[in-house]
Parts: C-alpha cells; structure tokens; sequence
C-alpha cells in the first residue's frame, strides 16, 4: 500500500504519461473497437495474484490491456448514448481527491463544503431557490431520480396518514405517477425499487416533438382520481433521452402546483443547457420543480460518476432517508458536528469526493466556457439536422431542441417499406460501430427504428459530423450489397 516519495512521483509521471498519450492517439485511431475473445478473457480471468505485483508491472499491463480498449466516448466522432468525454483538468485532480480519500458522509472537512460549494453553483444555475432546500452529489441521473422519487413518495404517504418508512408501502395506497413514455428508464427502476410498482405509471402521450401533453395528463389525473388512485407526481424530462425533448416545464409546475402533484424534473441530459443563453428560455419552469436531477457527468462533462439531486422541501428529504446511529451522531459546534451530514440525505453512508472534479470542471470552464461550448454543440446538432433533410436518401425524425438527432438512411429502393428501411438502419448503426469512423446509437421513435447522434464532445466539429453521415452511407452500402 505504501510507495515511496520517490516512487510515487516516478509512477505517478508515468501514469500521466500514458493519459496525456492516450488523449492524443485517441482522435487519431478507430472510435471503438471491438476487442478479440483473447483480450477479454485475459481480463475476465486474470488470476488474483498472491505475491505482489510492482507499480512498474501493474502500469504495463494498464498500458497493453486496459487502455487500448476504451468504450469510445473520447473520441470526437462518438455520438452515442449520452456519453461524454473528461474535462481534463478533472482527471488530472483526481489524484487528488483520491489521495485525501474523504468519505463525504459529513463532518467537518474541506470535501464538504466543496460539495456545499457546488450544489449551490448548481442550484443557481436552474434557478432553483438555495433557502430551505437541499442537494446531493450522488453516482448519476438514476440515482438522483431514485432519491427524488423517494422523497415524493414519502410526502405522498404522508398526506394520506402513513409513514413509509414504518409501515412501507404494502397496499396502503394506489398512487400514481405520470410520466410520458418518452421519460428515462431510470424512472420505471425508480418506482419498482420503491415498492410501487410499474403498474404505477401512467404513460402520458407526447404531440409531434415528442413533448408530453398536458391535456392528456390532466384528463389522466382526473380519470385516475374517479377511480380511486392517488395521483401523486409527474415526472417531466428536459431533454429526453432519446431526442432531447423538453416537456412544458412551466405549465407543468402550474398544473402539479394546483394538483398536489410533486413535480420532478429530470434534467439528467438537459438540464446543463440553462448555461446556453438562447436554450435558457425552452427550460422556463424547471426552476418551480419540487426536484430536479442534474448529471454532471454528461453534458458537463465531470469525469464519471457524477450526478446530482435538488430538492426544494429539505427537510422533507431529511425526513425522507435520515437514520444517524450513535456511532456518527454529532453535535453542532461539538468535535467534527457542523452542518448535517450529507449521508442523511440520501442512501450512501461513505460517499466519494465527486466534489472536486465536479468544482475542478465548472471553474475552470467557467459558466462562459460552458454556455459557449454548449451553444456550439446545439450548433452542430442544427447543421446535422439541415444536411439530414437536404439529402434525398436521409430521412429527419427528430431535430432538437439539444444536441440530439435522430434520423434514418432511406435509399428510394426501400422507401415506404417500413419493416426493411429499420432493418437496414439497424445494420447500419452495428456496421458503423464495428467499423469504427463514427459512433451512432439509436432511438425508437412512433414505433420505427432510428439512428441517433448526440453531441457531447468539446472537439467535434462539422467535418466529425460530415464524416458521420458519409460513414452512415458507406455502411448501407455495405449492408445493401
Ligand atoms: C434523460 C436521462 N435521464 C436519466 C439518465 C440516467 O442517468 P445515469 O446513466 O447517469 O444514471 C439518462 C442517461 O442517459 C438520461 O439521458
């Protein structure tokens, strides 16, 4: 466990040797490449040694069998999923939080109010008032809405009398969560984790830009009330995943104010375009939400995991997860007791120092860096959307309002044949990912396969997206012959 000081800093330069190396290789070579059976199973199946292995062998076998076999988010033409790459000042500084290795439960140490410190720069930035509510650095989107959700689920029981936290959730109610269909998975894991139940869920339908529809809600809720159920939240997304929506977040908070409604805002991917000033106006209302879950680690590029969750009513999410034993009771102004422990916020009792890289990033962009960056994404994200629909042979299924769209290659040959233009698109997007010039998922949208693009990457530009799009026609060329 010990190295000396000369080693360390020996080891140490040699391990940002390798990550500076792998920063500039990395545009150069293949986005993804598949690894051979070989290589994953000398990973898989490597023995746990028994003699000690030297920091000298352990870094070769990071350099030959670990580093070269990257998930491809580094690479500029990546568009997949909502992965981005690493500021790379936060990776360098994650040495340091790993060195001081607080655990951020609570106490009374400089990871704590850094992560005070950033949870307030992240309210102000959705507007989300800093009085009486509270926040919470947690692993990411899904953990943030998990948190959220329980904390309504907790204010729900709570009006009807029970206390979750004694008497769990058994079959004392029927509530109800809406949310469009367009909504994150994590939000189904949520209410299943939370004992409610998917059945749960009503799926409000969405209009042709992938928005939920308010009338629909309302009517749901007013259904769903003659029938005995409890509505008791609405989840909304600013910035769905798979297009990049943003549900109307002001009528919403309007609707779920008059309602008794909680209102959580899954702000996962989305979220960070209130740095964008031309975005700011499309996520009015995200600020009346009674949560909200940020992620960090996507748009704004933090080194993963990093997610974060606001809740207006504090003391509720207190309520909601707070169980201190003896062993870490403070006192305030006593020994380490200061303010609360983060740890009774949520369900992490040892909790990382996500603080750092997450103030490392957001300082040393700025808001200006950030705001510039993103406009120039959503930027590109335009310029593919026009090339998309000037093409003869692309088809545009969704364009925005983000940096997300979704399209199809549609050659005359197939046009109108629905099941093979999504068989071939689906073949597309394999080939393309194995081919490695450009990195496409997909979307399912009305009920149709769709290739999918979101960028994320700081150093994408118009000929990464030009490349893409020739790389989608060479691959259905390919698949076609
Ligand atoms: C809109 C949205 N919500 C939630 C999540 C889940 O976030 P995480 O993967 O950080 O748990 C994602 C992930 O892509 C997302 O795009």
């Amino acid at each position: 466990m010990r190295l000396t000081e000369a080693e360390f800093r020996t080891l140490g330069y040699r391990a940002v040797d390798m990550a500076a190396k792998y920063f500039v290789e990395v545009p150069r070579g293949p986005v993804f490449q598949r690894m051979h059976a070989s290589e994953r199973q000398a990973l898989m199946n490597m023995p746990m040694p028994v003699a000690p292995l030297s920091g000298d062998e352990i870094l070769r076998l990071i350099g030959e069998q670990i580093l070269p076999h990257a998930m491809g988010n580094g690479h500029p033409r990546f568009f997949g999923w909502v992965n981005s790459p690493p500021a790379m000042l936060a990776v360098i500084t994650e040495i340091v939080a790993a060195a001081m290795n607080p655990s951020c439960a609570g106490g009374d140490h400089a990871a704590i109010y850094l992560e005070h410190c950033v949870i307030r720069w992240l309210m102000n930035l959705v507007g989300f008032p800093i009085e009486g509510s509270a926040g919470l650095l947690v692993s990411g989107g899904s953990a943030a809405s998990l948190t959220a959700l329980a904390a309504a689920r907790h204010r729900a029981l709570g009006q009807l009398g029970i206390d979750v936290r004694k008497q769990g959730v058994g079959n004392h109610a029927r509530l109800r969560l809406y949310a469009s269909a367009e909504v994150h998975s994590c939000i189904q894991k949520a209410v299943e984790l939370l004992g409610l139940g998917s059945d749960s869920i009503r799926w409000i339908e969405v209009d042709e830009d992938f928005r939920m529809s308010l009338d629909h809600l309302r009517r749901a809720v007013r259904e769903d009330r003659e029938q005995g159920w409890h509505p008791f939240c609405v989840v909304a997304s600013a910035g769905s995943v798979q297009t990049g929506a943003i549900d109307p977040l002001d009528a919403l908070a309007g609707f779920a104010a008059e309602s008794n409604l909680w209102m959580h805002v899954d702000g996962a991917y989305g979220a960070a375009a209130m740095l964008d000033p031309h975005s700011r106006p499309l996520l009015e209302g995200m600020e009346r939400a009674d949560s909200i879950a940020l992620d960090p680690h996507k748009w704004l590029s933090v080194p993963v995991e990093c997610g974060c969750v606001l809740v207006r009513d504090g003391a509720l999410l207190r309520d909601t997860f707070s169980l201190v034993p003896a062993y870490v009771r403070t006192e305030p102004g006593k020994g380490i007791g200061n303010l609360p422990w983060f740890a009774e916020y949520g369900m992490q009792q040892t909790r990382g120092f996500r603080a750092l890289k997450l103030w490392v990033t957001l300082a040393n962009a700025g808001t200006l860096g950030l705001g510039q960056q993103m406009a120039r994404q959503i930027a590109l994200a335009r310029y593919l959307a026009e090339r998309v629909d000037a093409a003869p042979d692309f088809e545009l299924r969704s364009k925005g309002p983000l940096s997300i769209v979704c399209f199809r290659y549609v050659p005359e040959e197939i046009a109108g044949n629905e099941e093979a233009v999504d068989a071939l698109n689906k073949k597309v997007m394999e080939q393309m990912q194995a081919a490695g010039k450009a990195f496409v998922t997909s979307a399912t949208l009305a009920g149709r396969f769709a290739l999918r693009a979101c960028i994320l990457h700081y150093d994408t530009t118009e000929a990464d997206i030009d490349a893409m799009l020739q790389a989608v026609e060479d691959a259905a060329r390919r698949v076609m012959e």
